[in-house]
């Protein structure tokens, strides 16, 4: 019995081959833009701007950032970021870089939590906020540090077995969790590459470009940003900036990135 002829399964075979090297291409061109952007990484304008901010008095208490303790000793602002997130004392909490941040804004200077968590993300063309850019000014400071996570603390354990959890949860309207687009490798969604998060070498890779210049937002985003809009590709409720939720997702991610070295911020499409 013949179920399909010769001239179909011809056909189909040249629709497969065109359409795998067509992927191929659009992939090549991507790398070719990648190499192409990185002689220039528009982000170094946001790690001026953020610098700039770290150093200048501001907010109620008029003083700088420059006392911020990110886990290294006040004001020790290179390769903080590659240690992060971590237990703090004076918090009694595991912070990552950018809860960090707000406490260190609100506590140093005086801002107000509220304020600075209404807005922490730009729109598309707009400055980068303060957070953006003291993020992308401290992570800067620690390209090419090797990322080192404690996982001493009985918090800093307790607040990677919830990543871990959160990680693995289903929910939504598909029934998704994190796992179910992150952890086969070679997946892709369209054009993008799916990295494999419960792989070491792919989880170093995206962990240690992170925060990112986006040329398609012409925006630099943060790791808050990159687990926030996966919430939402997910079809989670919108994930709250700085929440425990979002500090466990980053520490299971950076415990799983371990011995990486930092290469941020990226550039990435
Ligand atoms: C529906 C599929 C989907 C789900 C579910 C999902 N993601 Fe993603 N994720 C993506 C896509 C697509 C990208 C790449 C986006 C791009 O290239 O712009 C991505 C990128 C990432 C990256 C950056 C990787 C890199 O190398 O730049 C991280 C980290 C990440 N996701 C973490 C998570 C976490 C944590 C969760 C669970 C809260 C999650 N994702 C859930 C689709 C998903």
């Amino acid at each position: 019995m013949k179920i399909i002829s010769l001239k179909s399964v011809l056909w189909i075979t040249a629709l497969v081959v065109g359409a795998q090297a067509q992927a191929q291409s659009v992939a090549d061109e991507l790398a070719k833009y990648r190499a192409m952007l990185a002689d220039g990484n528009p982000a170094e304008l946001v790690e001026a701007q953020g610098e700039a901010l770290w150093k200048t008095l501001r907010g109620p208490k008029n003083s700088s950032l420059e006392q911020c303790d990110l886990g290294k000793g006040a004001g020790v602002v290179k390769g903080a970021y590659a240690e992060l997130p971590r237990y703090f004392k004076d918090a009694n909490a595991v912070q990552d870089f950018e809860s960090r941040l707000l406490y260190c804004m609100v506590n140093l200077q005086g801002l107000s939590r509220d304020e600075l968590v209404a807005k922490p993300f730009s729109a598309q063309g707009e400055r980068a906020t303060d957070l953006e850019a003291l993020t992308a000014y401290v992570v800067g400071e620690s390209r090419g540090s090797q990322i080192k996570i404690s996982q001493k603390h009985a918090l800093e354990k307790a607040a990677f077995a919830r990543g871990q959890q959160t990680f693995y949860y289903r929910g939504g309207p598909y029934d998704f969790s994190c796992a179910s687009c992150h952890s086969t490798t070679g997946k892709r969604i369209r054009l993008q590459d799916l990295p494999n998060l419960t792989d070491p070498v792919a989880s170093q890779k995206a962990f240690a470009t992170w925060p990112a210049y986006r040329v398609s937002q012409g925006a630099v985003r943060t790791m808050q940003w990159r687990i926030n809009d996966c919430f939402r590709q997910q079809r989670f409720p919108e994930l709250k900036y700085a929440s425990q939720t979002s500090v466990d997702l980053i520490t299971y991610l950076a415990v799983m990135a371990q011995g990486g070295v930092m290469d941020a911020p990226a550039i990435k499409r």
